[in-house]
């Protein structure tokens, strides 16, 4: 089957779940993988102007406003954003702008990609990645529309990441330490747009780095890792943080995921360094 059409998803599982096991995508993953080690923070070329997206995504925030990350007990002040995607059918009644901003029924401790044990089933919640299959009004009503139609992927869970250094408390620097799903599910761009020197990022078994504005980054977002501010500062640290689903593409007007071109031939952090995913970033 290389069509899936979300309605056609059983309740008990996730769209990604169900279009994976549903094509030969586990055998596929295994040829690729075995073929790659990306395993190390990934600066990429590219000839975007970051200036003009930063103006871009000012706007956007002024506009829609920072949302706080979900949690049971109330929203965040040191970590939000804004939601870029969001899934129509989602169980936790939540602004579109904010879907991808956690959930309310976790605690602040289960941050991680796989804290689904609040859920009798992941379908329609925080964790169905493909659920969040719709551009969020700060997209579609905002300049951000022009930029994210320039990739030739479907986006997924993705948002502008803000953290707060004002809210800097040490205790919380391990705390952030999370996974997200494998590159194959959701491949992801990380652009810096407001920072400081002492905001960290740090992939597991490496070394602290600070992410520079200018650069554009991907990396393996299923090795654990972090960012954190290491001292108390008022300053925000503004990120837009774009995931794609490398290997299906959605068809808005049928609803429906569609197996595309890099399908079981090309890796997903391949597809990004090859600038194959948009035509200003990765090597030309
Ligand atoms: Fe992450």
């Amino acid at each position: 089957m290389n069509k899936f059409f979300v309605n056609d998803c059983p309740p008990n599982v996730s769209i990604f779940n169900w279009i994976s096991n549903s094509s030969h995508f586990r055998e596929a993953v295994n040829d690729i993988s075995r073929q790659h080690n990306f395993d190390d923070l990934i600066d990429i070329p590219h000839t975007l102007n970051i200036s003009d997206l930063i103006s871009t995504t000012n706007q956007v925030l002024n506009d829609f406003g920072t949302k706080g990350w979900q949690t049971s007990k109330g929203e965040s002040k040191s970590y939000g954003g804004l939601s870029l995607v969001y899934n129509p059918d989602l169980v936790d009644s939540v602004d579109p702008n904010q879907n991808t901003l956690g959930t309310k029924k976790n605690n602040p401790s289960q941050f991680y990609y796989s804290s689904t044990e609040n859920f009798p089933t992941i379908r329609n919640t925080y964790f169905d990645s493909y659920g969040f299959r719709k551009l969020s009004p700060c997209v579609t009503d905002s300049k951000l529309c022009n930029f994210i139609s320039e990739f030739n992927l479907s986006l997924t869970r993705s948002r502008i990441a803000v953290l707060d250094g004002f809210y800097h408390d040490k205790t919380g620097e391990d705390f952030l330490w999370h996974r997200d799903e494998t590159v194959f599910e959701n491949v992801r761009i990380n652009i810096p747009l407001e920072t400081d020197d002492s905001f960290m990022f740090q992939i597991e078994n490496k070394n602290s780095v600070h992410l520079e504005i200018g650069k554009i980054y991907t990396w393996n977002t299923n090795i654990s890792h972090r960012v954190y501010p290491t001292k108390k500062i008022d300053t925000k640290r503004v990120h837009i943080v774009l995931g794609f689903s490398p290997w299906f593409d959605y068809i808005e007007e049928e609803d429906a995921f569609t197996v595309n071109e890099f399908f079981g031939k090309m890796h997903p952090i391949e597809i990004i360094i090859r600038g194959l995913a948009h035509p200003q970033i990765g090597y030309s």
